[in-house]
């Protein structure tokens, strides 16, 4: 028989690429070969994120260009967020389609496949009342220093724009003997940096009787011998507790960085997002970390024209970035999502306004981000070395407080340094990274 090949593309966060990883782990486990390119595959999945319209868009783009590959024997299957949202209307909208499973159905990923083996044509995974988390032993990582592990799967809370509850279900926790075993193991194999990843890791809850929360499991990964980095994402602010600043505070090993997203500076806008907190209690939270034991580099999430957000609404959002001074950003446009409370409210923004308050945050924040970067010219920073720019002559590292720092190391060319922890010390600064050279003494 010959063998069966597969091809994945993935779009949205990190917990999409890592399914992917579970997905391609199961599917290399199965006698299947993995390709470069859509055309050499029998097996063509897309993993696919809805968080904002035009994400949503990109998988019904690729499906398009392949609408005359019907029935010439190629098998398409779309996973993750839209495939959980759209459902078996994606047979209609896209009938060459064989398989539409959401995240919440991968502990299935085997038997669909011999469904599909076996010319099944409908094959569905979109059960949300799962208890399951999705843990194998198959796992395919991309990054040999850096590996994803999930802690926690799904979200209960319910911002009032936000699709994820409806396309990851409800919350999961996995024990913390399984996560404990995983990242052993991840140690002992030589990768040196875990980023624990959860769409609210903060509200991590053991199941075991041992009921360790996130800071209690944070501190005991942190502490597993040969692991230098642990990261994690994404934080609630309402589930970010006092213990998780200490936690991070007495283990060196958690990186000096926070992502607390923080949505909008209006504490009427918080509201109508049901985000559960006021201004005023998440400038609490930042206070914790500022008044902290170490620095800690912050970074959030901001999204522009809720339904309702006036121009002095997103006066106060632009004063919070004064006052926080974050290191980075993600910023965007609210994008009315299916099924969300956000959908069925009024004084809807419009779009060129939408996009002028973007552009205005944006141009804040990158004044902000060159002043906070130009005040690290002349430190030194330790990088994980991750990548080597051969045009530039330069390796590509990563700082603790997750900025990208470019740099030069006298004599080495190749792959030699990748994987190694080095001091860099910081020469110039950009609004989004930092060039520096070698710190180490050759
Ligand atoms: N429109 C725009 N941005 C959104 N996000 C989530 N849902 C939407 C939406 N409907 C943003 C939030 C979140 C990030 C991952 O995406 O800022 O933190
Ligand atoms: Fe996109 Fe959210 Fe799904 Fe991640 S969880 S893939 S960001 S919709």
């Amino acid at each position: 028989m010959p063998s069966k090949t597969f091809y994945i593309e993935t779009f949205g966060c990190q917990m999409n690429a890592h399914d992917s990883e579970k997905v391609t782990g199961t599917l290399l486990s199965q006698g299947y070969a993995q390709v470069e390119t859509p055309e050499a595959a029998d097996l063509v999945l897309y993993n696919t994120c809805s968080i904002r319209d035009k994400a949503e868009q990109k998988v019904f783009n690729r499906l398009q260009n392949f609408k005359r590959d019907a029935g010439k024997g190629k098998i398409f299957g779309v996973l993750g967020c839209v495939a959980q949202q759209e459902g078996e209307k994606i047979f209609e909208r896209a009938p060459h389609v064989s398989l539409v499973a959401g995240s919440a159905s991968y502990t299935r990923l085997g038997e669909m496949l011999v469904q599909l083996e076996a010319g099944n044509r409908r094959v569905t995974g979109l059960s949300l009342d799962t208890e399951d988390t999705f843990d194998t032993p198959f796992t395919r990582r991309d990054n040999p220093h850096r590996a994803y592990i999930t802690i926690i799967e799904g979200c209960d809370k319910s911002c009032a724009y936000c699709v994820v509850p409806f396309t990851r279900g409800p919350e999961r926790s996995r024990t913390s003997e399984s996560v404990m075993a995983e990242a052993r193991g991840l140690a002992e194999t030589g990768y040196t940096e875990i980023q624990l990843l959860g769409q609210n890791v903060n509200s991590y809850r053991d199941p075991s009787p041992a009921a360790w929360d996130f800071a209690q499991l944070l501190a005991r990964v942190a502490e597993i011998p040969g692991i230098r980095r642990v990261r994690y994402t994404t934080s609630h602010p309402r589930d970010f507790t006092r213990s998780i600043v200490d936690a991070m505070d007495a283990n060196p090993a958690v990186c000096d960085h926070v992502h607390l997203p923080v949505q909008s500076g209006s504490t009427r806008v918080l509201a109508a997002m049901d985000r559960q907190y006021t201004r005023d209690e998440y400038m609490r939270r930042i206070e914790w970390l500022k008044n902290a034991k170490r620095h800690y580099s912050l970074t959030t999430d901001i999204i522009v024209g809720f339904p309702g957000e006036t121009a002095e609404d997103f006066e106060q959002t632009l004063e919070l970035l004064d006052q926080v001074q974050y290191d980075s950003l993600f910023s965007f446009k609210y994008s009315p999502r299916p099924n969300t409370a956000a959908l069925r409210m009024e004084d809807v923004v419009p779009e060129e306004e939408k996009q002028r308050r973007l552009v205005v945050l944006q141009e804040k924040q990158r004044a902000i981000q060159i002043r906070r970067n130009a005040e690290l010219v002349g430190g030194i920073l330790e990088v994980l070395v991750e990548g080597r720019n051969q045009a530039l002559g330069q390796w590509i590292g990563r700082t603790s407080c997750n900025r990208t720092l470019n740099f030069t190391h006298p004599g080495t060319n190749g792959t030699g340094l990748l994987g190694k922890y080095l001091p860099v010390r910081v020469t110039r600064s950009g609004p989004n990274s930092l060039v520096g050279e070698s710190a180490t003494v050759v």
